[in-house]
């Protein structure tokens, strides 16, 4: 039988954790080589260090590290605003020629950060998985698909998808896409990488919590993981080898989010920016967002979960918000920017979540906590930010870029998110010249049409039909005006 090395049991031992070995001898050899290349990729001594951290700043001054930082922010000073002037708008349609000219040159890669669980919606798939066409029943991956595939289409450049899955998602999408033939797209460009996992610990004592007798309970490590899964897939180097200068980078929840905006990508790179980010208009100070803020000459991002309602609804001397750049975690990363990050080691900070998690106690029986029992360690990629050189702040237009699908019900659920692709292409439809029965559902393909003035043109030209693109349409016919 097969013993755990020397060095790990003696690091186990330095921070008493030497419970994880208590059924070793009921393993099987395959059991125990999973143990133990769990507990190999674990940086005990760095995660011990980081929840004493965090329990010592708890039980002393009971958060008051948080508070300062919220109280010490300011709203950010510099924000490319919704265009007004016709200078304004003059000016993002240059940027929006110089995005166009990247896609064309093949400059441009997506990644989709799809790892999470998506507990809070209720649905035990993939995330990417859900169907959320009004009329289609389109799943969120079918159209982040067409509307990559009617980037290339317009541009002419190749776009790599990235797609960031975890341990638990990774199966099932990758299954997913080779059902769907990927949805039409090059299956040579589409690449899946695992982003890596984490331990939970006991939030009391520190003890690692282990699922059954043979693992360790593991959780997807956040989505600043995505450093470090870019660099260990060999993913970095590839996009470095064919050419790729910039990563659009956004989150599966979100069926609205324009892909490889190229008004985002052309501000980029004429401000010379490491990371540019995309902001909404907070709905309230306390909407579950994340927000923009500069704090000691730094730009960061202020979790909804951080802030006191009090704290959130702070405003400075203009009467403004300190907090109402809303995070819509769209972003445009430089690749070499990637590449410096993970050269430092890919390191972003661990922050520490309360979480039930569910595990075996001493004598291997099962506990199923009610209230959060456990720590879990997390990154994030927006702690990148303080790190890039130029950082831009882009304001986007809401309405028409931000609807994500969070909840099973009430705000940010697939209701919203449904109401708001058939809004968008009623209003396009409507400014096109053609009206659309209140009763019916409007869904537009991406590749149909990216953007209004493509509608326009393809229902002028007779490229695209309105009885493909209005639903359920009995008593009312959709008429050119
Ligand atoms: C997130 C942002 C918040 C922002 C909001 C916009 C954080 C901590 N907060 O909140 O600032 O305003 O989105 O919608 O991110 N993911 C992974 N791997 C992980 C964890 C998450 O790939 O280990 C992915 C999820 O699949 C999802 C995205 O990251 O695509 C967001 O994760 P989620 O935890 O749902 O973030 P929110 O709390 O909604």
């Amino acid at each position: 039988m097969s013993v755990p090395s020397d060095e790990l049991v003696q690091t186990l031992a330095q921070h008493n954790q030497q419970h994880v070995l208590k059924w070793w001898e009921e393993l099987n050899p395959q059991q125990q080589l999973q143990l133990t290349s769990q507990l190999e990729a674990i940086d005990l001594p760095r995660l011990m260090r980081v929840w004493k951290a965090a329990q010592s700043e708890q039980s002393t001054t009971h958060n008051d590290a948080e508070l300062c930082r919220a109280d010490r922010a300011a709203a950010p000073t510099t924000v490319v605003r919704q265009p007004v002037t016709e200078q304004d708008i003059a000016k993002r349609q240059a940027a929006g020629a110089t995005g166009e000219q990247l896609l064309a040159d093949g400059k441009v890669a997506v990644i989709t950060v799809a790892g999470g669980q998506g507990s809070r919606l209720g649905f035990d798939e993939p995330k990417g998985m859900f169907p959320i066409g009004p009329a289609s029943n389109r799943t969120l991956f079918q159209i982040f698909a067409e509307q990559i595939q009617a980037r290339q289409q317009r541009h002419g450049g190749t776009i790599p998808w990235l797609i960031m899955t975890s341990q638990a998602t990774h199966e099932d999408t990758v299954q997913f896409f080779q059902q769907q033939q990927y949805f039409g797209l090059n299956a040579d460009h589409v690449h899946f990488f695992q982003q890596g996992s984490m331990p939970a610990v006991d939030a009391d004592t520190g003890r690692l919590l282990m699922q059954d007798k043979a693992s360790l309970c593991l959780s997807p490590d956040g989505h600043g993981g995505l450093v470090a899964a870019l660099q260990s897939s060999g993913l970095l180097n590839r996009m470095a080898a064919a050419g790729i200068e910039l990563l659009f980078y956004h989150q599966v929840d979100n069926p609205t989010v324009i892909l490889c905006d190229p008004v985002l990508l052309g501000l980029h790179h004429q401000h010379d920016s490491e990371l540019s980010t995309n902001v909404v208009q907070k709905t309230s100070p306390t909407e579950r967002m994340g927000a923009l803020a500069e704090i000691d000459g730094h730009l960061e991002i202020i979790e909804y979960s951080e802030l006191t309602e009090d704290q959130a609804s702070r405003t400075d001397d203009s009467g403004q918000f300190v907090f109402w750049a809303g995070n819509t975690a769209i972003h445009v990363f430089s690749r070499t920017f990637f590449e410096h990050l993970a050269s430092e080691g890919g390191r972003l900070k661990l922050h520490l979540a309360n979480k039930k998690v569910p595990h075996i106690d001493d004598c291997g029986n099962l506990i199923d906590p009610t209230e959060p029992n456990a720590s879990k360690f997390e990154r994030f990629i927006f702690d990148a930010l303080p790190l890039a050189r130029n950082a831009l702040i882009v304001e986007g237009n809401r309405a028409l870029e931000f609807n994500p699908v969070k909840n099973a019900e009430g705000d940010d659920s697939p209701a919203t998110a449904r109401a708001a692709l058939n809004r968008i292409g009623r209003n396009w439809l409507e400014a096109a010249g053609h009206s659309v029965s209140e009763t019916a559902t409007v869904e537009i393909s991406p590749l149909v049409a990216l953007d209004l003035s493509e509608l326009s043109d393809k229902l002028a030209r007779g490229a695209a039909s309105l009885d493909d693109l209005v639903h359920n349409v009995h008593d009312s016919k959709a008429r050119q005006q």
